[in-house]
């Protein structure tokens, strides 16, 4: 079981940056996004709504929609990156992740909406996921993509992701990638409360 604080879901939140250094807010999805999250997903291009989901929809179906709000149940998490448009937070993309804590991997799918892709977000966002993923426990960061989504495949290679068959389908290409997150940067605010939460439980080990 995780160490995160479900009670105080917005501790976890970080601030990432565009290639052209436009601040984005990462943060866990809550109960008052779930109309701007569908209405995030209705806007994609029906191509990258494709590529996230492996097959033809146009939302989130009902019963997806409610996984995605799930924070923190059985170990599955939903962060969206948010900016500012015209005074509004509009989400521009979301990543939703899984730990495996038997495997020790962390499993993760993601997307940025059509208008925002080519911004260096999903790079910033992977390298944020890496972190959330070590604070966890996990020693690996793993996703699965279409063996047709060049974009997704050039994305994961230039991260430093390497590529396996996937073992139940051949349509997919699963990338792996071994997690190394340097300690001295606290990259991530849920590092920093994993760290802080670690020492608070032994306090002798950093005497
Ligand atoms: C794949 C995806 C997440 C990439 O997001 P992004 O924010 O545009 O990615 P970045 O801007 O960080 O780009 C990183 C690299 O991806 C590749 N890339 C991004 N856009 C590309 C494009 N239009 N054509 C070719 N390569 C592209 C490039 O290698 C790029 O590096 P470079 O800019 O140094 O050349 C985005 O295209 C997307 O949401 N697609 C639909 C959903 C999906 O495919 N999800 C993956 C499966 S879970």
């Amino acid at each position: 079981m995780s160490t995160l604080r479900l009670e105080d879901l917005k501790q976890y939140s970080d601030t990432l940056r565009t290639r052209h250094g436009e601040a984005l807010n990462v943060r866990f999805v809550e109960p008052r996004d779930t109309e701007e999250l569908q209405h995030y997903f209705r806007s994609l291009t029906t191509r990258s709504r494709y590529n996230r989901f492996f097959g033809a929809i146009s939302e989130l179906p009902k019963g997806l929609l409610s996984e995605f709000l799930d924070v923190g149940g059985r170990e599955r998490f939903t962060v969206v990156a948010t900016k500012l448009v015209d005074g509004f937070e509009t989400i521009v993309a979301e990543a939703r992740y899984a730990f495996h804590a038997e495997t020790a991997t962390l499993e993760f799918g993601l997307s940025v909406d059509d208008r925002w892709q080519g911004h260096g977000i999903a790079t910033a966002l992977m390298k944020n996921l890496e972190c959330r993923a070590d604070a966890l426990g996990a020693e690996h960061l793993f996703g699965d993509t279409l063996r047709a989504n060049d974009i997704m495949i050039s994305l994961a290679r230039k991260s430093g992701f390497t590529f396996v068959n996937h073992p139940d389908d051949w349509k997919l290409v699963r990338f792996d990638k071994e997690i190394s997150v340097a300690p001295k940067d606290i990259p991530c605010a849920s590092w920093r409360l994993a760290a802080l939460s670690r020492q608070a439980e032994s306090p002798s080990a950093s005497a």
